[in-house]
């Protein structure tokens, strides 16, 4: 494949995007999130493409995005409960998943043969300028390599992806900085992953808790694999100092190689997380020590993705 384009988030470069992706071509784009990988839903050349560009195993299904609810409703069964949180939520960090339509139209492989869709309406206007002009469902996973760190920024993008993807739009930073809340609508909402939109609010918004995913539930969660979000360097969480070799990522008023968050604040941890990560990696240490952070908020999501960079691989 010939370089990857970079391509600014204007008419022409939005138009450009479009074009690759309506030739079955892959285009990494910002969401509020994390940066995106994008294909046509409906092809098999692109969704087999954006496996094969990420290394990502086939089981693992992947979310589409729509510019809006309207569009959802094409490809799932959509309900009562559906509507509440859409209403309540998108375009946001929010995905849900919902029974497939028989006449979704969306390649077999996006879903992994599942009888059930991730499906999102993201609120980067960047996203939803390209999802209107291509015109398609996007699939798209976050845009790294499987099992590494997450990207949010272009730059995070080329470092994993660059030669195996068409093309990526710049969009800057993502402001949330941590994957979208999945959440199940079978009998109970569950939530499937923890994410960008903080699991109270969404309580709130159905006025009951959430069912909590059983461990080690691989139907209704296939991708939720121990060891995730991996950093070169080993990984240790709860640290209070580095030890010798090791750079330290820091959480409120301390001494440490970088901050989360000098004065403790979760929204703008969750925003420096992966960013945090891809810093103290590029610089090659033996380890990265953790300081503890809060499981509240969106504390929560950043505990999950901190304990997968630290599994064991
Ligand atoms: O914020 C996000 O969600 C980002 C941006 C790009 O939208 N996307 C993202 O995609 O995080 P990905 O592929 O890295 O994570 C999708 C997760 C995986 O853990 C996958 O297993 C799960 O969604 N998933 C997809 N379809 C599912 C389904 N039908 N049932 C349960 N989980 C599903
Ligand atoms: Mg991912």
């Amino acid at each position: 494949m010939p370089e990857t384009e970079l391509l600014s988030a204007d008419a022409p470069g939005i138009a450009r995007a479009a074009a690759i992706l309506g030739d079955g071509g892959l285009v990494a784009f910002p969401t509020e999130t994390v940066y995106g990988l994008g294909g046509d839903a409906r092809s098999d050349l692109a969704v087999a493409g954006i496996f094969d560009a990420k290394g990502r195993p086939r089981f693992n299904p992947l979310i589409v995005h729509v510019p809006d609810a309207d569009a959802a409703r094409r490809y799932v069964a959509w309900s009562e409960t559906a509507d509440r949180l859409a209403g309540a939520f998108w375009p946001g960090a929010l995905t849900l998943v919902l029974p497939l339509r028989a006449d979704h139209g969306l390649s077999p492989l996006v879903t992994a043969e599942l009888p059930t869709l991730a499906i999102r309406c993201p609120a980067h206007p960047v996203a939803t300028a390209l999802l209107r002009a291509a015109d398609a469902p996007l699939a798209a996973p976050s845009a790294n390599p499987s099992g590494r760190i997450s990207p949010t920024t272009p730059d995070h993008v080329l470092a994993g992806l660059s030669g195996r993807i068409a093309a990526v739009l710049d969009g800057g930073a993502c402001t949330v900085g941590l994957e979208s809340t999945i959440v199940g609508l079978g009998h109970t909402p569950t939530l499937l992953r923890p994410g960008g939109l903080p699991a109270e609010a969404i309580e709130a918004a159905l006025g009951h808790p959430l069912a909590r995913r059983a461990a080690n539930d691989t139907l209704t969660a296939p991708g939720q694999m121990a060891s995730h979000y991996a950093p070169g360097a080993r990984v240790r969480l709860n640290a209070t100092e580095a030890r010798p070799g090791e750079l330290l990522l820091g959480f409120g008023a301390m001494e440490c190689d970088l901050n989360l968050s000098p004065s403790g604040d979760l929204v703008e941890a969750a925003a420096n997380l992966f960013g945090h990560l891809h810093a103290l990696d590029a610089r090659a240490p033996a380890g990265i020590a953790v300081a503890p952070v809060p499981m509240k908020g969106l504390g929560l999501a950043i505990n999950d993705r901190l304990a997968r960079a630290a599994a064991p691989r």
